[in-house]
C-alpha cells in the first residue's frame, strides 16, 4: 500500500511517500525559516502564501524520489490540524482535489498523532507508552494504549517549550527558529552560571509552564544590560535556560511513568531534536529502568512522513473520520 502523505500545518511543506507503513520512499521538507526570520517568528500569510506556491512542486518531488507516478498511490493523508489554518487549508485542498481526481481515498491527520507514530517509521515501540510531545505549539504528555487510543495527562499551561526557544533566542538576538541555536551557543555556556526558576506547579501535576522562565531570561538580560546584573554571557544565559526547560521536561516525564506504571517514553516534536534533552533525558530514565525512544532529528521536526506513517495506521486500525473527500476542513484547535 502506498501513502503520500502532505505536511503545511504551520511553516514547512512537506510531501512524502510511505510503503506498507515501513518502507519509507520519499520525505521531501521546504523550510520557510528564511521567509519568516526577520520578523523572528511565523507570519501565517507568508506561511500560506508560500505553501500554495510550492506545494505542487513538493509533491512532484516527492513523487519522483520515490520512484512512483499519482496512479501508484492507494492512500492520500495530510494534516487537518492543529495548525495555522491559511496553512493547513493549502495541504488539505489539496489532497482533496488529487484524491478526488484518482478517486482514491484521502484521510484527515491529527497533526499530533503525527508526531507520536513518527517513532515507528524506524521501529515499533510496544504499547503502552508515554509520549511527551514538544514542539513550537504543544508539550503534551500522552498516554498511548495503542493506534488512535491516546489520553492527555498534562499539558504547558502558557508557552509551548520550543516557543519559549524562539522567544529566548529572539530576545538573545539569535534569529529564527531559536532552538538549534540556543542549543549551539549553550554548549559553550555554563549553565550554573545565572539561576532560571523551575515551574513545577502543584503537587504530582503534570502540567508545564514555560511562561515564568522567559520573563525570568528577560529580566536577567535587562539588569545585565543595564549594569545591574551578574556579568554572564549570552552562551551561559542559552546554557542556564536550557538547563531550566530540560529539568523540567525530564522530571514531568518520570513522573508521569511513574505515576502510570509506565516503562516506556517516546520523545518527538522539533524540541525533541535536541542533543542535550536526548542525552538527559536517556541517562535519568535508564536509572529508573525506563526505556527511552527518540525518532531521528529530521523525523522530530515538522515532515510528512509521519503524516503518512499515522494515515496509514489510522486506515488499518481505526474508523475513518472522513472518506469523501468533500467532508473534511481544516481544524486549526484540533484537540488530541
Ligand atoms: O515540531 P516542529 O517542527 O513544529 C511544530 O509543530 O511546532 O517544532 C518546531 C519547534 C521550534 O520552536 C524550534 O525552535 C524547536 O522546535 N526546535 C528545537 C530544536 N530544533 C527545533 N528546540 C530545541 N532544540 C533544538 N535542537
Ligand atoms: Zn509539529
Amino acid at each position: 500500500m502506498l501513502v503520500l502523505g502532505i505536511e503545511t500545518s504551520c511553516d514547512e511543506t512537506a510531501a512524502a511517500v510511505l510503503k506498507d507503513g515501513t518502507f519509507l520512499r520519499s520525505n521531501v521538507i521546504a523550510s520557510q525559516d528564511e521567509i519568516h526570520s526577520p520578523f523572528g517568528g511565523i507570519v501565517p500569510e507568508l506561511a500560506g502564501r508560500s505553501h500554495v506556491e510550492r506545494i505542487h512542486l513538493i509533491i512532484k518531488k516527492a513523487l519522483k524520489d520515490a520512484g512512483a507516478q499519482l496512479s501508484d498511490i492507494d492512500l492520500i493523508a495530510a494534516t487537518e490540524g492543529p495548525g495555522l489554518v491559511v496553512s493547513l487549508l493549502v495541504g488539505l485542498n489539496t489532497a482533496k482535489a488529487l484524491a478526488y481526481s484518482l478517486r482514491i481515498p484521502v484521510i484527515g491527520v491529527n497533526h499530533l498523532e503525527g508526531h507520536v507514530l513518527a517513532i515507528f517509521l524506524q521501529q515499533k515501540v510496544a504499547f503502552p507508552f508515554l509520549a511527551l510531545i514538544v514542539s513550537g505549539g504543544h508539550t503534551d504528555l500522552c498516554r498511548v494504549n495503542g493506534f488512535g487510543k491516546y489520553q492527555i495527562l498534562g499539558r504547558t499551561r502558557d508557552d509551548a517549550a520550543g516557543e519559549s526557544f524562539d522567544k529566548v533566542a529572539k530576545m538573545l538576538g539569535f534569529g529564527f527558529p531559536g532552538g538549534p541555536v540556543v542549543e549551539k551557543k549553550a554548549r559553550q555556556g555554563n549553565p550554573q552560571a545565572q539561576a532560571f526558576p523551575r515551574a513545577w506547579l502543584e503537587k504530582d501535576s503534570l502540567d508545564f509552564s514555560f511562561s515564568g522562565l522567559k520573563t525570568s531570561v528577560r529580566n536577567t538580560l535587562h539588569k545585565r544590560d543595564n549594569g545591574n546584573g551578574s556579568a554572564c554571557s549570552d552562551e551561559d544565559i542559552a546554557a542556564g535556560f536550557q538547563e531550566a526547560v530540560v529539568d523540567v521536561l525530564v522530571q514531568k516525564a518520570l513522573s508521569a511513568c511513574r505515576q502510570e506504571s509506565l516503562k516506556r517514553i517516546v520523545v518527538t516534536g522539533g524540541v525533541a531534536a535536541n542533543g542535550y534533552l536526548r542525552d538527559r533525558m536517556t541517562e535519568t530514565a535508564r536509572k529508573e529502568g525506563i526505556e527511552v525512544f527518540f525518532p531521528k532529528p529530521i523525523l522530530c521536526t515538522d515532515n510528512a512522513a509521519m503524516i503518512a506513517c499515522a494515515g496509514y495506521y489510522r486506515s488499518k486500525h481505526c474508523q475513518p473520520s472522513a472518506s469523501d473527500p468533500f467532508s473534511l476542513d481544516a481544524h486549526p484547535n484540533l484537540p488530541f
